[in-house]
């Protein structure tokens, strides 16, 4: 796939998740409409998208009839409040988010906690009510989502990613333990729910997709770890150098650029032998990866 073709398909791809994030979130004058125009305002400011489109991808490996766009709409409600709480003050204490003033800052904290506890609830309760057809895709897609959004997974990746800030002592076990439940789970999440969507999936593939997911969710976090230090917060639309201010044990303290800027590569290289492995038809998904390998925001 060319790099234009790579380009387009992508486009094409976020605007239609834009167009579903419009179609089923409850709109700002629902009541309290305070709430609404919050979850609208964090998921609405723009983002890379990458969830959805990773679920789509291998959507696309593996088609069928069903619509994916509500399982779009879910993961990113999921990992919008997941940024919005992670930015409070309590947390990382961020005030810029998607390039716009977070969510506690252009309300206030108590409605940015509720917006990301009403994205939270609303992302399941969405797959449950439009996937009631076929119940056995919306069972899937809630047991994928919320395995990945759990205490044992994300929310354990923040926990620990938290304590470690708070006693300095990190170790290179302790922090892969972070960067594989606060981000890759959910990552992973989005390749096995692309694939939950298929007529007939078996579990090789859905291992297949666990593989890659927890390959490139590592490196993905790895390159955020390196945007930190080497980027700045106009081309990342968020708040750089935190880390650093916060002491934060991250890829970078601990191998240094080069080494981090290795690891992710190699990650990434498995990931896309596995891509490989899992169908003949995983063009968008290789360029996808590579796409977030290169990444510069
Ligand atoms: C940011 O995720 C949080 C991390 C897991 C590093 P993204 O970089 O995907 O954020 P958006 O969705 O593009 O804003
Ligand atoms: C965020 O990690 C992971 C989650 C939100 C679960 P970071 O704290 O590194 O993400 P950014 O850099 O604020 O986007
Ligand atoms: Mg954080
Ligand atoms: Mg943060
Ligand atoms: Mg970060």
């Amino acid at each position: 796939m060319t790099n234009d073709e790579f380009k387009k398909r992508f486009e094409q791809k976020r605007l239609a998740v834009e167009a579903a994030i419009d179609k089923y979130l409850p709109s700002s004058d629902t009541r309290p409409s305070v709430i609404h125009r919050a979850m609208r305002y964090s998921m609405e400011a723009g983002g890379k998208r990458l969830r959805p489109m990773l679920l789509l991808a291998a959507h696309e490996m593996f088609p069928s009839e069903i619509d994916p766009m509500p399982a779009c709409v879910a993961i990113e409600c999921l990992h919008t409040y997941s940024l919005i709480h992670d930015d409070l003050p309590c947390m990382d204490n961020s005030d810029l988010r998607r390039g716009k003033p977070t969510c506690h800052k252009m309300f206030d904290e108590a409605m940015a906690l509720l917006a990301g506890d009403a994205l939270l609830t609303y992302a399941p309760y969405l797959l449950a009510r439009e996937y009631s057809a076929a119940p056995r895709v919306a069972s899937g897609l809630v047991l994928d989502l919320m395995d990945a959004g759990g205490s044992c997974k994300l929310i354990g990746g923040q926990v620990e990613d938290v304590l470690g800030e708070r006693d300095g002592k990190m170790t290179p076990e302790k922090l892969d333990f972070i960067h594989h439940n606060k981000t890759a789970a959910l990552i992973t999440a989005a390749v096995t729910m692309g694939i939950r969507l298929a007529d007939n999936f078996d579990s090789d593939k859905l291992e297949s997709a666990r593989n890659i997911g927890r390959d490139i969710g590592l490196a993905f976090q790895i390159i955020d770890d390196i945007l930190d230090v080497t980027s700045d917060d106009a081309t990342m639309g968020k708040t750089t150098g935190l880390d650093a201010a916060n002491q934060k044990m991250t890829y970078v303290s601990l191998y240094g650029l080069d080494g981090s800027r290795k690891a992710a590569a190699q990650l990434s290289e498995r990931a896309l032998a596995e891509c490989d492995k899992l169908s003949p038809d995983s063009e968008f998904l290789k360029a996808l990866i590579t796409y977030m390998q290169n990444r510069i925001n």
